[in-house]
């Protein structure tokens, strides 16, 4: 435990969705199909934005963040996505519902009006948090994974692992004990996250399932889920495809980091809503799973990870704590990471990752080898259009670039192509908000 005196600064949380409906994801290339958040699922991330609250924005907490408004939201200190990928609604609703238990209703937002009326806001002064709404189509940022076919054949060369083969060998008895329980699903080792995750639902939803399952089944197919999922989701390199989750997402949360660190940067708490999947490469990426095997696992539903800036009271750098909650009923818990004993400063942790970070769309294209998807075309074309010299009009670019530390060669050619098409447009995330917050708009992922 990591105990250094140190005051908060601000707080980066990721979050796993809550309970939902069923799901399935194509064993290769993890194209998901939809699913919905259930009220069990609204329940767990309203509870966990209640705790985020009693740690970060409660006067009384050790925790409590200097200097954030704990009652009003305060637009410019707060900033959340939530990817709108695979599973659809399920990440964006966990969202909504943590923030309802971040910020409850409060009888002071009001707005006093010309005619002297003094006006509460819509449910006993409920307050609204923007979510930026993260698309898969136009921003590649929190599921790097999907598209990918250097993902796909990294995933295919697990598949056909000596490690794999010996897995299979070893979990064939366990396997064959479960057709009577799958309904019909492919009982491979390969496809083993759609095994576990069917006989999860069931076990939580369907009372007649629940009884019948053997009681040890559901821990046992966890943890070969949580093994196959790991050697899916992490790489031996640090900048190995199979971190492509981490390796996505690590921008925008340095980003935020360095945010909250800087003091005349008023961000104080950014929230990323996810599914399960970057808490793998993340775990693997900082070393925190190396210290802590546990820490291998899929992570349960509405688990939670928090990342605090902290000043030393000693004077220095602004350093980082990892604290990890295990799903609902469980508290937060801090872990070493980076082969430290103690919280690490902010410097080594970005100097560490810093290699492996895929910083904009045009750098996923690349590492990715996609000339069509995701963006990947409308750059191929712009690129094309620009080096021939045509000036045709072009349609909107999907393009999104990622918000944070763009690759400075990346930069300066992508804002030649489109200076010179009149799109310029980049921006910093946070600043991109007002174009892309609020909105729920939800586009399938280009196939
Ligand atoms: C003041 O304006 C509000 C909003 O238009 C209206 O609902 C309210 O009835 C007005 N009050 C008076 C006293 O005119
Ligand atoms: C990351 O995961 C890979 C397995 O994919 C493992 O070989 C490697 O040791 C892990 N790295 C760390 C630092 O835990
Ligand atoms: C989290 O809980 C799961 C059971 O739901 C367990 O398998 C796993 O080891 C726990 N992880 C940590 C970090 O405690």
């Amino acid at each position: 435990m990591a105990a250094s005196d140190s005051t908060i600064l601000g707080v980066v949380i990721l979050t796993r969705h809550g309970d939902r409906a069923g799901f399935y994801q194509d064993p290769i290339t993890y194209t998901a199909s939809s699913t919905v958040i259930t009220p069990l699922g609204a329940q767990q991330e309203f509870q966990l934005g209640q705790h985020l609250r009693s740690l970060y924005l409660n006067a009384t907490s050790p925790s409590f963040i200097t200097g954030v408004n704990d009652t009003l939201v305060d637009q410019t200190q707060i900033h959340v996505r939530a990817d709108a990928g695979g599973e659809l609604g399920v990440i964006y609703d966990s969202a909504v519902a943590l923030l309802q238990g971040l910020f409850p209703a409060d009888t002071n937002y009001t707005t006093d009006l010309a005619n002297g009326t003094v006006v509460t806001g819509a449910l006993g002064g409920y307050q609204y948090v923007p979510i930026e709404s993260v698309e898969p189509a136009n921003d590649v940022s929190l599921e790097g994974w999907t598209s990918c076919g250097a993902f796909d054949a990294s995933t295919t060369a697990f598949y056909n692992s000596s490690a794999f083969a010996q897995k299979r060998n070893e979990s064939a008895a366990f396997l064959s004990q479960l057709p009577p329980f799958l309904d019909g699903r492919p009982v491979t080792l390969e496809n083993m996250w759609n095994i576990y995750d069917f006989m999860n639902v069931q076990s939580i939803h369907n009372e007649a399932f629940s009884k019948a399952l053997p009681p040890t089944f559901l821990a046992q197919a966890l943890t070969l889920a949580s093994w196959h999922e790991y050697g899916v989701f992490t790489s031996p390199q640090l900048d190995g495809i199979g971190n492509i989750a981490g390796r996505t997402i690590l921008p925008q949360i340095l980003s935020e980091l360095a945010s909250i660190a800087n003091a005349s940067d008023p961000l104080k708490l950014a929230y990323q809503s996810l599914a399960y999947k970057p808490f793998f490469s993340l775990f693997n990426m900082t070393g925190a799973a190396e210290q802590n095997p546990l820490l291998t696992g899929v992570v349960p539903y509405a688990a939670a990870m928090a990342l605090e800036v902290r000043q030393p009271l000693a004077g220095g750098e602004p350093v980082v704590r990892l604290n990890f909650k295990n799903g609902t009923g469980e508290e937060f818990v801090t872990y070493n990471f980076l082969g430290a004993s103690d919280d690490v400063p902010l410097s080594t942790l970005v100097n560490h990752v810093n290699p492996a970070l895929i910083n904009s769309t045009a750098a996923w294209c690349t590492v990715c080898s996609n000339t069509q998807d995701r963006g990947c075309g409308a750059l191929a074309l712009a690129a094309s259009k620009a080096s021939g010299g045509h000036h045709q009009p072009i349609g909107p670019v999907g393009a999104g670039f990622l918000g944070a530390g763009l690759t400075l060669a990346v930069v300066l050619a992508m804002l030649a192509v489109l200076a010179f098409l009149g799109m310029l447009t980049v921006g910093r995330g946070r600043a991109k908000k007002a174009g892309s917050t609020h909105s729920r708009v939800i586009f399938p992922l280009v196939p």
